[in-house]
């Protein structure tokens, strides 16, 4: 299906439609059998729901009838009934009965996005002309994910705001290490060590030390941006001691709601503390979603949520090359310009 972008006009931001990728609408849990949940993403209005297969669908809003709001509906199966004149719009978004007729005008079709769960996450593909995904999985898949040898993502291990930012504001971060120092209180000057890109993954790494009470401990940090719209991360944490090892993998992921408004999205997925059978993580695992959580809400968003985009920076010297390179690969993205 060929569609017009959505214009987005935003003081100082040189792309005027939402870059093309997968993004996160919410997580599995959210989404009930049979529960029709209304959402705005891109500048629209849509309707995820969980049909009685099990499998999640995400579509357009506006009942192609009169224009009531599907969000409101009931489920019967895999298809919507509209709370407006009770037409029954199926999975592929055909009318299949019309209550009152004995002819189904199907001259119109109920947009259906490209949905894709993972993980215990949902994602949606986003693309300016509506063209189909480009690449087949938002994210890699995380070992132990939806088994018992990880805590549930969903609701201890997960968080979402609304914040003023550009998805493209998330995906500059895995780029700029003197941020680290900044706004995450690294130490000394973190360094991006390697960077460079392949197909829709960009990965950098990037070196440096955190001060802990066991002195300077040196951290490296492998980050991959799947798309402009979710960062993925297999964080190692060492706090100094010998053995004393944990990784954490977890998503930051921003989907434009409306205008320059975005949701900030963060997931991880941590092992379960040894004996613990509960769902609300415990020990060294509530720590790392603790800390997830203050670097990017109270760290980075403070920045992200206020900032004015800066088309042309004067780069330093350190940071010049890994900025212009992501920036570059980033440009492919924005195929409305
Ligand atoms: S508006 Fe949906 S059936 Fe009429
Ligand atoms: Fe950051």
């Amino acid at each position: 299906m060929t569609t017009t972008p959505t214009v987005i006009d935003i003081p100082g931001f040189p792309y005027k439609s939402y870059p093309l990728g997968w993004y996160q609408v919410g997580w599995s849990k959210e989404f009930q059998v049979a529960t029709a949940v209304p959402r705005t993403f891109f500048g629209a209005e849509l309707v995820v729901y969980r049909g009685e297969s099990g499998h999640v669908y995400v579509t357009d809003a506006y009942c192609p009838h009169m224009g009531a709001h599907l969000g409101f509906s009931t489920i019967e199966g895999n298809c919507l009934r509209c709370p407006f004149h009770s037409w029954l719009w199926d999975a592929n978004g055909r009318v299949v009965e019309i209550p009152y007729s004995d002819r189904l005008n199907t001259s119109r079709t109920l947009h259906h996005w490209d949905v894709r769960e993972q993980d215990g996450v949902v994602f949606v593909w986003y693309h300016p002309f509506g063209e189909p995904p480009v690449w087949p999985d938002p994210i890699p898949e995380v070992p132990g994910a939806e088994t018992d040898a990880l805590y549930p993502v969903f609701p201890h291990a997960c968080h979402v705001e609304e914040i003023q930012m550009q998805p493209q504001f998330g995906v500059e971060n895995i780029a700029d290490a003197a941020h680290n120092a900044t706004v995450h209180r690294w130490a000394g000057k973190p360094r991006v060590s390697k960077f460079g890109s392949e197909g829709h993954v960009f990965t950098t790494e990037t070196k440096g030390d955190i001060q802990t009470r066991n002195g300077l401990v040196p951290q490296s940090i492998i980050v991959k941006a799947l798309g402009v719209g979710i960062i993925f991360t297999q964080h190692e944490l060492g706090l100094g001691d010998a053995g004393d090892q944990a990784s954490e993998y977890a998503t930051v992921c921003v989907t434009p709601t409306k205008g320059m408004h975005s949701k900030l999205f963060t997931t991880s997925w941590i092992q379960r503390t040894p004996g613990d059978t509960g769902d609300v993580p415990t020990g060294r695992a509530r720590a790392m979603i603790s800390g997830t959580h203050r670097e990017i809400f109270e760290s980075d968003a403070r920045v992200w949520g206020n900032m004015r985009y800066e088309a042309r920076p004067p780069w330093a010297l350190e940071e010049a090359k890994a900025m212009k390179a992501l920036r570059t690969w980033c440009d492919q993205y924005y195929p409305a310009g």
